[in-house]
């Protein structure tokens, strides 16, 4: 098989690896991939962003299926162009994807079919939004309604910050119009933890859990960043709270999906809140996560590939998924200064090792070393017979890695 991935970070990097282990498959094409998809086995870079590039690209060589990393494009409503030229594809269509794309449809998604989750009010006129400021409890969250690369949520303290983020989003327009409206919440108190799942519009097969590590500093101190690390499977996640989320979380998604017809072949990434009030949905994301992707694909037994196959012939109900009865730590090396300014092009030693894997997220390669190109360079991934063996060899390994600069968290996976 031919396959192309969309997308360029690390996510994409650990889905190609998984997606070229399978004996079915003959290429990966990156679109436009980066320095570890470049030197995987059996994949390769194109440089191709657009929709109708991308389209041509897959028509002209055949491709089996295509499989998209990230949301944007996802939002923008690619699988439905895909489809339309008889094209195989991986994802959500339009329709299905604002339930990412729009946290005010998502949350009236999750009121309309019984998906428990936080109280909230959706408003789009300023006075509006600074009268209810003036009114609510404290702490309460504010989010942007559209995309905002995961920096459209505040959790404000007080009526001033409130006003200020109002303010901000509504005014200012930070995020380019994304904030225009606002979805303005009830706080809850927990532990989060992300269950991934794949869907063929009949049946949700959730991944095993993980534990998503967002803030900069250990101790979950500092700005939000897209993750620093990760563990899975989430230790918070016992069978009652697994048992919670499909009752109260997973089923009545599914209801939702089937009867809004919303045409949904694809990931579907659950974000929970575990609360002493029991399991709250906080998002839906129609992609896989990143970081989470990096452990959870490395845990996973299944070919991949007979995965999403099953997916598209309706049959996961019957697909017999397989996980390694272990622990993985992801731990991501990134660029001094990440999440607000870094500098980049920076030359990166990575040791060999036959203990862990490293997935690429910003780096590339010139003039055939591999230097650095984000924020968050690259993702230490590790297994291990407990979650502590799967740390001790997570940071054995990063601490030899090394490029001017490089910040990790020192306590991802330490509860
Ligand atoms: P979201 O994009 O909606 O998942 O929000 C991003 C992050 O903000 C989440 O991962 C939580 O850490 C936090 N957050 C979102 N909604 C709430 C809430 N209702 N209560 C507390 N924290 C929240
Ligand atoms: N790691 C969180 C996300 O991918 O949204």
């Amino acid at each position: 098989m031919k396959l192309l991935l969309i997308g360029s970070g690390g996510r994409e990097h650990a889905i190609a690896w998984k997606l070229a282990k399978s004996h079915k498959v003959e290429k990966v094409y990156c679109a436009p991939g980066n320095g570890g998809t470049a030197l995987e086995e059996k994949c390769e870079n194109i440089k191709l962003t657009s929709k109708e590039e991308l389209i041509e690209f897959a028509k002209k060589n055949k491709i089996d299926f295509t499989v998209v990393g990230p949301e944007i494009p996802l939002v923008d409503g690619i699988v439905d162009d895909f489809k339309s030229q008889g094209l195989k594809i991986l994802g959500p269509s339009k329709s299905g994807a604002l339930l990412e794309g729009s946290k005010a449809f998502s949350k009236e998604f999750m009121k309309k079919y019984g998906v428990k989750t936080a109280e909230y009010a959706v408003i789009e006129d300023y006075n509006e939004a600074m009268e209810y400021v003036n009114n609510c409890a404290y702490p309460v969250v504010i989010k942007a309604d559209g995309l905002a690369a995961g920096k459209g949520v505040v959790i404000c303290m007080d009526k001033e910050e409130a006003k200020n983020t109002i303010e901000d989003f509504m005014v200012k327009d930070v995020f380019k119009g994304s904030g225009k409206k606002l979805v303005i919440e009830e706080y809850l108190v927990g532990v989060e933890a992300s269950i991934l799942s794949i869907t063929d519009g009949k049946t949700i097969l959730p991944f095993i859990s993980s534990k998503d590590h967002k803030q900069i500093y250990d101790g979950g101190k500092g700005p939000n960043t897209g993750g620093m690390g990760v563990i899975a499977p989430n230790p918070y996640c016992s069978s009652e709270v697994l048992r919670e989320f499909n009752e109260n979380i997973l089923k009545p998604t599914l209801e939702g999906i089937q009867k809004e017809n919303m045409d949904y072949t694809g990931i579907i990434f659950f974000g929970i809140m575990i609360t002493k009030k029991g399991i709250y949905l906080l998002e839906y994301n129609v992609r896989m996560g990143d970081p989470e992707t990096q452990s959870v694909l490395y845990l996973m037994e299944s070919d991949l590939v007979d995965l999403i196959e099953a997916s598209f012939k309706g049959k996961l109900d019957k697909f017999p998924i397989k996980w390694k009865d272990k622990y993985s730590c992801t731990v991501i090396g990134a660029s001094e200064g990440y999440p607000i300014k870094y500098s980049k092009g920076f030359e990166i030693s990575l040791p060999s090792s036959n203990e862990c894997k490293v997935f690429i997220a910003g780096a590339k390669i010139e003039d055939g070393i591999l230097k650095t190109s984000g924020g968050r360079v690259l993702c230490v991934v590790s297994e291990g017979d407990s979650l502590e063996e799967a740390r001790n060899k997570a940071y054995a390994y990063i601490n030899k890695v090394n490029f001017k600069g490089i910040y990790y968290r020192k306590d991802i996976g330490i509860l």
